[in-house]
């Protein structure tokens, strides 16, 4: 069986292709980027139906495919920018109807979940999904996503990102703080941690207090990070602790940075656990991901059309 998945919550339109075996056969993303003002809802939506098309047309190219091989549509119907979902929505329906397929909405948070879960071949980690929006500490139990943990303000991905804005880095950001962090020294920053929850916006306003007093951007990069990332690798060891997890799965656009990944892997190594990611091409977000997703709820009630502030463990 092969599924189609579109994907469409936020910055990036994405059309991936899997198999129910969860392969990934192609994952044609486009993503929409500003060079200072971060996303803008309505010019989100009108780029992911400008790219569309396009995207679709690759997708099925580099998967070598026509729509006769495939089964179903999956597309994401939340969490999201609403105009952003609604334009995923009305594409993927389109798409089910020129092509009389069925459509399938799933969770976007519970994607990025299973397809780091199939790809790594993992039994019942532990979830640490960091993304833009989502900082959150996952396990499944009963049948049912339990957030253990979680940002109480803005998720870490958003935090970098505004901090990037200040810095005029572009967006996103990460990866460029990632970059200026490699030349920088530790300045202290508020550490932030209640209970097995963590808050970042302190931590942002104290950086742009430093930048203003002339500390270099480097070293706030630097700390920032180190701060932020000690964090939440202190309040997943201790979620792995409680719950008796002995794997760790890292997911969400943030988990390309090497050094979060460092701290996480040497926890893990310290408690005889071991730590696992997914490479770059499924860590943000793409269309396999829904796609997967899609093929693990395809018995599941479809007449969603979109939810913007689904939850993770309302799924
Ligand atoms: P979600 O809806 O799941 O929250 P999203 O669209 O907000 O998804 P992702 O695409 O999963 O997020 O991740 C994007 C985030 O990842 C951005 O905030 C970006 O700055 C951050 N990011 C990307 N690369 C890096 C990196 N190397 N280091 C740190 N952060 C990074
Ligand atoms: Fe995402």
């Amino acid at each position: 069986m092969i599924i189609l998945g579109v994907e469409s919550t936020a910055h990036t339109f994405g059309v991936g292709i899997v198999t129910d075996k969860g392969e990934v056969l192609a994952n044609a993303v486009d993503s929409y980027t500003s060079k200072d003002v971060g996303m803008i809802p309505h010019e989100i939506a009108e780029h992911h139906n400008k790219v569309a098309e396009k995207v679709l047309k690759q997708a099925l190219k580099e998967a070598s495919v026509s729509w006769n091989d495939i089964k179903f549509i999956a597309y994401s119907a939340g969490p999201g920018l609403d105009p952003a979902l609604w334009a995923g929505y009305h594409l993927a329906r389109k798409w089910a109807e020129d092509n009389d397929k069925k459509l399938v909405g799933v969770n976007h948070c519970a994607a990025h979940l299973s397809i780091g879960k199939v790809w790594n071949k993992l039994d019942s980690p532990c979830y640490l999904y960091v993304s833009g929006v989502n900082t959150q500490i996952i396990v499944y139990e009963n049948g049912k996503y339990r957030v253990i943990g979680e940002t109480l303000d803005i998720g870490l991905g958003n935090m970098l990102d505004k901090f990037g804005r200040v810095l005029g880095l572009g967006f996103p950001a990460g990866a460029k703080i990632e970059e200026l962090a490699k030349s920088g020294k530790f300045v202290k920053l508020p550490y932030t941690v209640k209970g097995m929850d963590v808050s970042f916006s302190g931590i942002l306003t104290k950086v742009e207090q430093l930048l203003g007093k002339g500390v270099s951007e480097k070293d706030l990069c630097f700390s920032v990070q180190e701060t932020c990332f000690a964090m939440l690798t202190e309040v997943v060891e201790r979620a792995m602790a409680h719950t008796d997890k002995q794997e760790l799965l890292l997911v969400g656009g943030v988990g390309a940075n090497k050094r979060f990944c460092e701290m996480l892997n040497i926890m893990c190594q310290e408690r005889g656990a071991k730590f696992f990611k997914v490479p770059m091409d499924l860590a943000g977000d793409q269309g396999a991901m829904i796609a997967w997703e899609g093929f693990l709820r395809k018995d599941e009630s479809s007449d969603i059309e979109v939810k913007p502030h689904w939850r993770t463990d309302e799924v």
